[in-house]
């Protein structure tokens, strides 16, 4: 699994670098390490402190020994002292974890900023200014060779901030090509790189009018960022939007899309973008799909679940009053923009609903993500993310038009979809893909497909995400009629997904009822 960089911000004094770090690691959700701080916390003094009884040269040695430590580690964002990477081993240390970026500034400011500062062993001289200038022309150099600077003078921490994750955003951006049988996709993923749409879908081509298809919740939330990005790179945006909810993933919403298509002056040379979770991604894809006979599509995930799972693939469709997804096609989309930052503003509901298809990707085909869930992934970082699309590519590319291996995309959901229909839709997808699993597991155990640990690991691994393993209420008999009817009406044959290992699964049709309504009564909370 891809590794998380580090961001290291560096610089001389007074550039911001302990601030900035810190307010970029709170909008990142990163852990921030200040080593100045991390160096007097450790040495129980401070540093003018260890300046004045242990010498500047004892202070450099605790630098290169922390720089070694924090270059073993990932996911920081850590600021580092003013001199810690003038010494090339240390650069070269922390150059090797992740992004390096140097701060600087106007000497004046400088000394405006550190006016106050007495904490500064290396400015305890009468001429301040020229102790700054002589250090600078010293370190200038060195500075230099740090591939990333932003010069702070005249901006504030937030404005640092941003420019700093507008750059880990450019640099960061991971790729994934997907190949489909009409040509090829990229899928971009990165912290902030939905402000960058624009000169992301001007790459791919895409010119003029465009629609923004998204609804109020999300809408309020990045619709204008995205709207700023499209007019830069020269698009004309229109955004429309619909009511939130699955109640609307229907015709009538559609056909409400096409007239603010209309009315937006959106023509076969523009666009549709999807801004919101699988329903937006379903609903706008299936306008995009139709709408002049197929317009391009781009799809903007901002539900860990559509990031993972609805905007890779091409599948778009509504529903109709007989079910779900009823009506649909098979739109690839030009573009995906994965930004794991839109998940900060996520409910914890649908976080965890997210979280099960996260899990059930590990299951089907990632036993390292799967892994990393049980140790100590809980926060959804880009490399756990990544791993889940990966997944996701592998089978789609195999299987583009659903005709057999991108079955195994339904482990969890065959029982789950029943629990599902049976409440009535009041239990959510991802509580009922969850219970599904266990029983997927369990099931897969009765027929000595798998061994006991699966199961075992599954549920609490399931647990862990605040997810449910057991259900209650319905008869299992109940449970197997919803499978089974759902299925027949829908013409298909009843078909399981069972594992084998974590990472392997089968699609079967050789299941006995008797097997399936043991599984259920297990399962089954009284
Ligand atoms: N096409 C496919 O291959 C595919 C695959 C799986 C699921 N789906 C479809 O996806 C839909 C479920 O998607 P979902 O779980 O994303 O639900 P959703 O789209 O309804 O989103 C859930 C809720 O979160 C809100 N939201 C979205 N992003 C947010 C953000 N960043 N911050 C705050 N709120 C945000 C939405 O407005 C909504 O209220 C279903 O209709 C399902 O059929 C499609």
């Amino acid at each position: 699994m891809s590794e998380w960089a580090n961001i290291v911000i560096t610089g001389f004094m007074g550039t911001g670098k302990s601030k900035v770090g810190l307010e970029v690691a709170r909008r990142l959700s990163r852990e921030f390490v200040d080593m100045d701080t991390l160096i007097e916390q450790r040495g129980g003094m401070t540093i003018p402190e260890m300046f004045a009884q242990r010498g500047e040269g004892f202070f450099r040695q605790q630098e290169r020994q922390l720089c070694q430590e924090l270059a073993k580690r990932r996911g920081l964002v850590i600021a580092t002292g003013g001199g810690a990477l003038i010494p090339e081993e240390n650069r070269q240390a922390l150059g090797t974890s992740g992004l390096l970026v140097c701060l600087n500034c106007d000497v004046g400011e400088i000394l405006q900023r550190l006016a106050q500062a007495e904490d500064r062993p290396l400015l305890d001289v009468a001429d301040r200014r020229e102790r700054i200038e002589t250090m600078l022309a010293q370190r200038r150099e060195v500075y230099s060779r740090i591939p990333h600077q932003i010069d702070t003078t005249g901006l504030t921490v937030e404005e640092v901030a941003e420019r700093v994750i507008r750059l880990v955003g450019e640099v960061a951006v991971e790729k994934i090509a997907v190949r489909t049988p009409m040509g090829s996709y990229e899928i971009h993923l990165g912290q902030g790189v939905l402000a960058r749409v624009g000169e992301l879908a001007r790459q791919q081509g895409l010119r003029g009018r465009v629609a923004l298809v998204t609804n109020p919740t999300v809408g309020d939330l990045y619709a204008p960022a995205v709207v700023v990005s499209l007019r830069k790179a020269g698009f004309e945006p229109a955004v429309c939007q619909v009511p939130d909810g699955e109640a609307y993933k229907t015709l009538d919403t559609v056909s409400s899309l096409y007239d603010q298509f209309i009315i937006g002056g959106l023509d076969r040379y523009g666009a549709v973008l999807a801004l919101g979770g699988g329903v937006i991604g379903d609903l706008a894809g299936f306008a995009a799909a139709t709408y002049m006979r197929g317009v391009p599509l781009v799809q903007l995930p901002t539900t860990l679940l559509a990031m993972v799972d609805a905007s890779i693939g091409g599948k778009v469709a509504v529903d109709h009053p007989r079910g779900k997804n009823l009506i649909g096609a098979f739109k690839q989309p030009e573009l995906v923009v994965i930004d794991p930052l839109a998940l900060s503003t996520l409910g914890e509901a649908e976080m965890r609903s997210g979280w099960a298809e996260v899990i059930k990707a590990g299951v089907i085909g990632s036993p390292s993500l799967f892994e990393h869930l049980e140790g100590k992934g809980d926060e959804p970082s880009l490399p756990l993310i990544i791993e889940a699309v990966r997944v996701k590519v592998a089978i789609v590319e195999e299987d583009p038009y659903e005709k057999g291996r991108r079955a195994v995309l339904n482990l969890g959901h065959t029982f789950g979809h029943a629990l599902e229909l049976l409440s009535g839709f009041t239990l959510r997808h991802g509580e009922a893909v969850s219970v599904g699993l266990v029983a997927a597991a369990r099931t897969a155990i009765a027929l000595g497909l798998c061994d006991e640990t699966v199961e075992g690991r599954l549920a609490a691994l399931l647990q862990r995400f605040g997810l449910p393993t057991r259900y209650k209420v319905y008869e299992p008999r109940e449970v197997w009629e919803a499978m089974a009817t759902d299925k027949k009406r829908r013409g298909k044959k009843l078909r399981f997904v069972l594992p084998r290992a974590i990472g392997q699964v089968v699609v079967t049709g050789q299941v006995p009822k008797a097997v399936v309504l043991e599984v259920l009564e297990k399962l089954r909370e009284r």
